[in-house]
Formats: structure tokens, C-alpha cells, sequence
């Protein structure tokens, strides 16, 4: 993936952060643990984590992202780091991850690292794309992309509850709740939305071609959509999320 552009993240799709404020709910308020925020973006749940947990720890792969994050809450420990290389062993009582892990190819090596920095009965708490996630959105891109001469390549893993369950206890971990469920996501800036949405996501594909050709793909996507995700006055993206809550 191509570097996170995090301002117009922040200024356009704060929204992944304000929905992850659900997912927070599930994370014990004992002021004595240690939580690893796993791909936190640029700190805006790590900072909600601070307040019931001695130690907090965010991590991203991005360095734009973790820049950003230091910036605005100089207090909290920062680091990039690759989600399938974590530098920690049995610190954390809690692993709280909201919208990543579907960026993510192999989930069971996923889970092997976060059960190998779970202390003993550590949880883990984390939200993120389920099967069908931006379905539609995926598909008219991928065959507007075919009709201009270019091959999208899904990049997401968004697997279904059964198979993750799966992994999860392949990987030592007793599941305190998994399901999955619809989760329409209002996108801000009027009928700019979706188009943000995809210079924002798709941006790694998007920078293979001209900006004429970007702009022309964006215009047939939003053709391709339009019947089921714009009302006349906003977009709504059709995401739809897996919540996890398990431990070890
Ligand atoms: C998501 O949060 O579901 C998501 C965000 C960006 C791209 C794909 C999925």
C-alpha cells in the first residue's frame, strides 16, 4: 500500500475512528493494564484507550500516520511497526484493533502475534470488514478499471465469522463474541464523498494511471453505484463489520 495520506483521512474519514468508539465498550476500565493499539491511525481511539490503562502503545505501519499521532498526543508512546512482526512478548492485557486487521492478507499469522503479546488470559477487542464489506463499491471498481485497460486486485480480507472463528482457536484463543453485521457509513462532503472515499482507499491503484483516467474511473463508479448508495444528497458506503471479542 502507498503511504496513508493523513490529513485528508482525518479531515474526510474521521468517521473510522468515531465508529471504533463502540468497539472501546469492550475494553475493561482498570486503570492497572496494559493495551497495544493495534494499527491506531493517527492516535485518536489510542488516546481514548489512556484513559483506563497504565500503559497504552499504538502502532501503525504508517509512518505518516504515527507522525500525526505523536503530534497531537505528545503524552502517548508511538511506534511504526508491522502488524506481523510486533516487537513485544506477553506485555499487553489488552490488544484492541479497530478497522485494520482487513488490510491485513494472512490473519493467522496475524493471530499468532497477538496472542504472542497477550500476557496469560490477555483479550483481544477488535472491529474490522467482514465478508461482503464494500461490496459494491469493490466491484464497480474493479470492472470500471477492466473496461479502461487496468486489473484491480482485491486487496482486502474481509472473511466471514465462520472462518475467523476458526483461526482464532487454531491460535489458542477462546471466543468471547464474534458476529458480524451491517454497518451503512454516511460519507461527509456532500456528492464529493464516494470520490474521497476512493482517492483515499484506492490510492495505491489510482496513482498507476493519469489524473485524467482517475477522474473519468470515479465519474463511471459513481454512475455504477449511484442507484444504491447515493440519496440525492449524500453517499453511504456499504460497509459491513466483524466485532471479535476473545482472549487467551
Ligand atoms: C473498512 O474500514 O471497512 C475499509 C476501509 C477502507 C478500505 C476498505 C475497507
Amino acid at each position: 500500500m502507498s503511504e496513508w495520506n493523513a490529513v485528508l483521512y482525518d479531515n474526510k474519514h474521521d468517521f473510522v475512528a468515531e465508529y471504533g468508539k463502540g468497539l472501546l465498550e469492550f475494553v475493561p476500565k482498570n486503570k492497572n493494564q496494559s493495551i497495544l493499539d493495534l494499527g491506531c491511525g493517527t492516535g485518536t481511539l489510542t488516546s481514548q484507550l489512556a484513559n483506563f490503562a497504565d500503559t497504552v502503545i499504538g502502532v501503525d505501519s504508517s509512518a505518516n500516520m504515527i507522525e500525526k499521532a505523536q503530534k497531537q498526543y505528545a503524552d502517548i508512546k508511538f511506534m511504526v511497526c508491522d502488524a506481523l512482526s510486533l516487537p513485544f512478548e506477553k506485555q499487553f492485557d489488552v490488544v484492541f484493533s479497530n478497522a485494520v486487521f482487513h488490510w491485513i492478507a494472512d490473519h493467522n499469522a496475524l493471530l499468532n502475534q497477538v496472542h504472542k503479546v497477550l500476557k496469560s488470559n490477555g483479550l483481544l477487542a477488535c472491529e474490522f470488514g467482514a465478508n461482503g464489506n464494500i461490496a459494491t463499491i469493490e466491484n464497480a471498481f474493479m470492472n470500471v478499471c477492466r473496461n479502461f485497460g487496468y486489473e484491480y486486485n482485491p486487496k482486502f480480507n474481509f472473511p466471514t465469522s465462520e472462518h475467523f472463528a476458526d483461526l482464532l482457536k487454531k491460535n489458542g484463543f477462546m471466543i468471547d463474541k464474534i458476529y458480524d453485521y451491517d454497518r451503512p457509513t454516511p460519507l461527509k462532503d456532500n456528492e464529493r464523498g464516494l470520490a474521497n472515499w476512493i482517492k483515499q482507499f484506492f490510492a495505491s491503484d489510482l496513482e498507476l494511471m493519469s489524473e485524467k483516467v482517475q477522474d473519468e474511473i470515479i465519474k463511471k463508479v459513481e454512475d455504477l453505484t449511484k442507484e444504491s448508495l447515493w440519496n440525492g444528497s449524500k453517499w453511504t458506503a456499504d460497509y459491513r463489520r466483524l466485532r471479535v471479542i476473545a482472549h487467551i
